[in-house]
């Protein structure tokens, strides 16, 4: 959600903030804001709205300095406004600080700063952080920022910079993320690695309660007890235009078409025919996957509907019982688990809150924990007892595409994986899962195809006030993420039902020109969905149909219908969710709405 970019070189660093803040705006935000150290005076310029506003208010004033700090603020404690925005000082103005997370005992704090003189400004968490560095600054800057650390509590990426000694940043992260990139004679530091991607791929991945200095001779680390650390230097693989829109007009465009490739990546080297799957970061042994009892899969949003589908191939290939659960529901209501519970977590950012607040409750009552994640050095991938990461690529557009898909390739992966251990499904069997799934890269590719075709189909529909999405069983589960991705996009509002709960309540909405997008590739439930289509249509519903390209029969009952290649059952949601995510990507264009960012949301939830 907010974005953290610092910098220290020979360069001017205004330029080079705003520059790093750009490549996190896909983090969403209301306000922007730097400071910078010009001729040992700190000077801060912050504003409400977008980084342009930041950019005009530069060009009137402007400031010259080769360190500084900026931020792109996502509102939680005081509402958007140029006071509320980050760089946030303590009244001296000799202290800055950008903060991410939330400090929880602030309210306390801050008294405390009052009752000893301290004034504020903002109705932030965060203005307590310069005030207490203020507080407790006695000659060494690093002291003053480990001991006001030492006072906070809640979750925390901080960066630090103050006119007592100029030359420095200093930063800390708890339970947020935080990393160092390396350049020649400049230094950055950053919540997200595309921000610092254009100047270096050399970072260290700051892991928590590590504290990092800053200057132009270079970057010291130090534990909270202020020894020294070294630590291995991580190059970034993906360059930095693998973080740009590469030609096509918004990321999530971008996104969909990767789809091939992002499905390739998370197979590769994990899925070869005639072997056991190869899980690098997942040492199961058998003895622990047949004395399974349980397996809980919890994640929030578009990863909790990748666990739906999780739920019915681990189920069906690992015969374990399989239950999914959204997180901030699951952390919440104390669930029967112990050490005989795995527990997946699925987090495209790896660090969600509610998800992450899961993965420590079930460490805590003793599961085994495995983390679904997309991103390398992510808070949950580092605390789970194993990990297995989509490669995906960094996901930009707030709306999830290509991690999806490879969040389904990864629990079809641990499904066969489990079932490989358990012996609960012949070899042939299993041997044909992974044999079409290799041929899924491919069959994505077709379904890109379809795109103008469901671009009309958008220019026909977008002006529709609701809309349903209806499936039966592995169908049912995309026909919700399809649902999703429309009302999160297009501000479209709709419905996701299984099909035969229809009758139970929702076709009482059904009216002349009611539109319905059913999904139809489950070949033993075909004949029940074909009935529910039948149902809608006599109530008037225009109805688009996507289903397997075997089943020509659709074309006389639906209004339009969109093929898909022939695949086994149990695979078909990574190829029938593709134009699912078309018609919301068109429909939102249609309506003129900004697809990559949509309204009030963020692409990572890192509160709760
Ligand atoms: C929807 C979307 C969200 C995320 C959810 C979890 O398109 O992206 O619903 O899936 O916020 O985020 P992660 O996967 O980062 O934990």
């Amino acid at each position: 959600m907010c974005g953290i970019v610092g910098f220290v070189g020979k360069s001017e660093a205004s330029p080079i903030l705003i520059e790093g803040l750009s490549k996190l705006e896909y983090r969403g935000y209301d306000s922007a804001g730097i400071a910078v150290m010009e001729n040992e005076d700190l000077k801060v310029i912050k504003c409400k709205g977008r980084l342009a506003n930041l950019q005009n208010k530069l060009n009137e004033c402007p400031i010259k300095g080769e360190i500084g700090i900026g931020h792109t603020r996502w509102a939680t404690h005081g509402e958007p406004s140029d006071v509320n925005s980050h760089p946030h000082s303590n009244g001296k103005g000799t202290v800055s600080v950008v903060h991410n997370g939330i400090i929880e005992n602030y309210l306390y704090l801050r008294e405390k700063l009052m009752s000893k003189g301290y004034e504020f400004l903002s109705d932030t968490d965060t203005e307590v952080i310069p005030n207490l560095v203020d507080y407790y600054y006695d000659g060494d800057l690093l002291e003053a920022v480990m001991k006001a650390v030492s006072k906070m509590e809640g979750s925390y990426a901080i960066v630090v910079i103050s006119t007592k000694e100029p030359d420095k940043l200093i930063a800390v992260r708890k339970d947020s993320p935080l990393i160092v990139g390396v350049g020649k004679e400049e230094y950055f530091i950053a919540s997200d690695i595309p921000a610092v991607l254009n100047h270096t791929r050399d970072v260290y991945l700051l892991e928590d309660k590590e504290f990092v200095v800053l200057t132009r001779e270079g970057i010291e680390l130090f534990t909270e007890d202020r020894e020294k650390i070294n630590k291995e230097i991580y190059h970034v693989t993906w360059n930095a235009d693998a973080a740009e829109k590469g030609g096509y007009e918004d990321f999530m465009l971008k996104e969909i078409h990767e789809q091939p490739k992002a499905i390739r990546d998370t197979m590769t080297s994990r899925i070869t025919l005639n072997n056991p799957v190869v899980l690098d970061k997942i040492n199961m042994e058998e003895s622990y996957a047949k004395n399974i009892e349980k397996i809980y899969i919890v994640a929030c949003g578009t990863a909790y509907h990748a666990g739906v589908i999780g739920k019915y191939a681990i189920e069906k290939l690992s015969r374990t019982t399989v239950e999914v659960d959204i997180a901030s529901e699951f952390r919440y209501r104390n669930p029967i688990i112990n050490d005989k519970t795995l527990v997946i977590v699925i987090s495209q950012s790896g660090e969600t809150a509610d998800t992450l607040a899961v993965l420590r409750e079930s460490k805590r009552k003793g599961c085994r924990v495995i983390a679904v994640t997309n991103v390398v050095g992510s808070s949950v991938s580092r605390e789970a007892d194993d990990v297995l990461y989509t490669w995906a690529g960094p996901e930009i557009a707030v709306a999830s595409t290509k991690a999806y898909v490879t969040q389904l390739i990864a629990m079809y992966i641990i499904a066969i994986h489990l079932a490989e251990l358990k012996g609960s499904t012949k070899t042939e069997e299993l041997e044909e899962i992974k044999k079409e799934m290799l041929k899924l890269p491919e069959k994505a590719e077709e379904v890109l195809k379809h795109k103008e075709a469901l671009q009309k189909f958008a220019s026909k529909t977008y002006m529709h006030r609701d809309m349903f999405f209806l499936g039966r069983g592995l169908d049912y589960a995309v026909a919700m993420e399809g649902s999703l991705k429309l009302k999160e996009i297009s501000y479209i509002h709709s419905e996701a039902y299984a099909g035969g709960e229809l009758k139970h309540g929702p076709i009482a909405l059904i009216e002349n020109g009611t539109v319905v997008i059913s999904l139809l590739t489950q070949r033993e439930l075909q004949d029940k969905m074909v009935s529910n289509i039948r149902e809608v249509v006599t109530r008037g519903a225009k109805v688009m149909a996507i289903t397997s390209e075997d089943n020509k029969n659709m074309e006389k009952i639906a209004d339009s219908v969109i093929y898909i290649p022939k695949t086994l059952d149990i695979l078909s949601p990574v190829l029938s969710v593709i134009p699912l995510q078309l018609i919301a990507y068109y429909m939102a264009k249609q309506k003129g709405c900004d697809v990559d960012k949509p309204r009030n949301l963020a692409k990572s939830v890192t509160v709760e």
